[in-house]
């Protein structure tokens, strides 16, 4: 190590070429707060000597200030970032470290184990090779143990291993190490888990980290530092059938076309066959090319620009792949999904999905169950909430390659990102395709929607009244209806009072229900427009998300958002229904308004302020809209 310091300070570009050559492993630790892995993190930077200067003076004297470790050097401190948890005894977020030694240079991050942080913990797992999960040999396998160990699997670590600590304090006794064996071992093989490397330590004293112990003859395995050095994380990437997603076409005159990206998996050399998903176009490999020229193969981890023999349209995001072992496309799928946000997931609502170079609209059609994470029980349910885990399936707009998550962590994986935020709420791992849609083809019908509405002499539309309960939505639209139809029109109102007899009957109005709700008031109305008719709905529909959707689901001009605009302090004094009392004396809950969200409109095309307007000025109000606008 000594050596290593010379280099840094004579020869800096010497010392990175020798890091350059060096293999990467990322490994995350997860335990406790007290099961010492702050310890273990800071044992392992200082013994291999990668500590800078200013570090060390900084630790020396934080030591003496907090003096958890009377006086000696606290390694528990080394890890910077982690203010709050000197503070309050728990790490909040993940913390990267880089250390290196003459074998490997490492990331190691540090992730938090207090439960809600559940987030924190797959985020620092989901690029990780190895992780270390820490048992305190006093307490054995614990809940927190198997909630790590369940995470660790479900972000397909191949390689873990369970750090027996604290040995100094049970004497280091073998029988005590092979009892906390027996037990991990019967649950992670309900987890499926292969490679488990058992290594009992002891963070503090050193023991078995970086030299073998003394006080632990009886042990034969390798130490932590011998582990982390030689464990093989890259062979099954290589074994892997080949995929590559394409992330940019690269044209730089006519004669070249290359298409560049970083292989994900498997082996690819000039003459192999492949086959691009979703297209099933096929080609053959003509080069590989790198900045420092061509390669007779390439393989996982190598960024490169392959060109083909056949001129075939390839695009951003396409998925390159073995023939014989190609990916799936599909536009369902089931997965398990870690949610990350404090808005709760609400089935039917539309997100954004990211996988491979792609991004586009994705919906969670159904939560199958939720997974406790502390005993993987399954429990049923109809939302997640923050970082809790479900099981479930999602529907692209369109299809998309991908693979189980099982086969390949980089295309079975996805995030899910709120449309209006830009936040990334969910993380997923694909479990496998689902087919049931691709049967079912959309019939051409000869009389269609410009057929049936010529017939009506009119232009179909959707009139989408919004506002809260007893705003006069109903009523307006009664009027609208009855003016419309004088004029020989032909309309229908859809009335969530009404609907929620029938088709509906089934929903409450919490807010994944409310969202259901809309969706299917949303396709209903689409079907009616399809017959030529202008349909009125009138609903509270108090999410922007959902009027968005019900929008969408129309041509751009048959959708009117009419916001009935009545303040909610009118509304509560007519309470025609006498539900806001109800609400307010806390024998209705979830009510709009009240302890339920109304999110104001942003795009309404009409904005009816009742408060000055009787229901009948509000309706032609209304009219008037349709006439200078060309409805009627
Ligand atoms: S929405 O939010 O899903 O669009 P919808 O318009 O169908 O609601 O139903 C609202 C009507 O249900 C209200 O006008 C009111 O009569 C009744 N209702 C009963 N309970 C509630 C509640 N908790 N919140 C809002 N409306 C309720």
């Amino acid at each position: 190590m000594a050596h290593q310091d010379a280099l840094i300070s004579e020869d800096i570009l010497a010392y990175l070429k020798t890091q350059e050559e060096k293999s990467l492993l990322r490994f995350i630790t997860c335990g406790s707060v007290d099961d010492g892995k702050s310890t273990l993190i800071g044992r392992l930077l200082w013994d291999s000597k990668l500590i800078f200067e200013d570090q060390l003076a900084a630790l020396s004297n934080d030591s003496k200030k907090v003096g958890t470790q009377g006086g000696n050097i606290d390694y528990a401190l080394l890890l910077d970032g982690l203010q709050a948890e000197r503070e309050q005894g728990i790490t909040i977020d993940v913390a990267y470290r880089f250390f290196s030694t003459d074998k490997r240079k490492f990331i190691v991050a540090d992730t938090p184990g207090h439960e809600q942080y559940t987030r924190n913990m797959a985020t620092g797992a989901s690029t990780a090779d190895l992780a270390i999960i820490l048992a305190d040999a006093r307490k054995g396998v614990l809940t927190q143990t198997r909630r790590h160990s369940f995470i660790v699997s479900l972000q397909g670590i191949k390689n873990v291993v369970l750090a027996v600590n604290k040995m100094d304090l049970v004497d280091y006794a073998e029988d005590r190490f092979e009892e906390i064996k027996a037990e991990y071992a019967e649950f992670a093989e309900k987890l499926g888990l292969e490679n488990i490397t058992y290594v009992p330590i002891s963070a503090l004293e050193g023991d078995n980290i970086i030299e073998k112990s003394a006080n632990m003859d009886w042990y034969q395995g390798p130490t932590l530092m011998n582990h982390l050095e030689t464990v093989d994380n890259t062979s099954y990437l290589h074994e892997s059938p080949f995929r590559m997603h394409v992330q940019w076409v690269n044209r730089p005159n006519l004669d070249f076309r290359g298409f560049s990206g970083s292989i994900s998996a498997g082996i690819v050399k000039p003459g192999d066959e492949i086959r691009v998903a979703p297209s099933g176009k096929t080609s053959t490999v003509k080069t590989i090319s790198t900045f420092d020229g061509d390669l007779p193969s390439a393989e996982a981890g190598q960024a490169v620009t392959i060109t083909l023999d056949d001129e075939i349209d390839i695009s951003r995001g396409d998925l390159l792949a073995t023939p014989d072992h190609p990916p799936a496309v599909a536009n369902q799928f089931a997965a398990h999904l870690i949610w990350m946000t404090e808005d709760e997931m609400l089935p039917g609502r539309r997100y954004l999905i990211k996988m491979g170079g792609n991004t586009i609209n994705a919906q969670v059609s159904e939560l199958k169950h939720k997974i406790n994470v502390n005993n993987l029980e399954h429990l049923a349910g109809k939302t997640l909430e923050l970082n809790e885990v479900g099981y479930v399936t999602i529907s692209l707009d369109k299809e998309l390659p991908f693979d189980p998550f099982e086969e390949n962590r980089h295309t079975g994986n996805f995030i899910l990102i709120d449309r209006f935020t830009n936040a990334t709420i969910g993380a997923g791992m694909i479990k496998h395709p689902l087919r049931r849609a691709t049967n079912i083809h959309w019939q051409a019908l000869d009389v269609d929607k410009e057929s049936r509405s010529e017939a009506k002499n009119q232009n179909p539309a959707v009139l989408w009244f919004t506002g809260l309960s007893g705003s006069g939505k109903s009523t307006i639209a009664n009027i609208v209806e009855k003016k419309l139809h004088s004029m020989g029109k032909h309309t229908y109102t859809l009335d969530g009072d009404n609907v929620r007899h029938g088709l509906n009957k089934d929903l409450g109005f919490t807010d994944a229900d409310r969202v259901e709700n809309i969706r299917r008031i949303a396709e209903t109305s689409k079907l009616f427009v399809d017959a030529g008719l202008i349909v009125l709905t009138s609903f509270i529909s108090p999410f922007i998300s959902e009027r968005r959707m019900a929008r969408q689901s129309v041509a751009e001009n048959e959708f009117l958002e009419i916001f009935v605009d009545t303040p909610l302090e009118l509304c509560e004094k007519r309470d025609p229904k006498g539900l806001y009392k109800k609400a307010r004396a806390g024998e209705i809950t979830n009510f709009t308004g009240i302890d339920s969200d109304y999110e104001t409109p942003q795009t309404a095309e009409v904005i009816l302020k009742t408060a000055d307007l009787s229901a009948e000025e509000a309706a032609d109000q209304v009219i008037e809209y349709l006439k200078n606008n060309d409805y009627i």
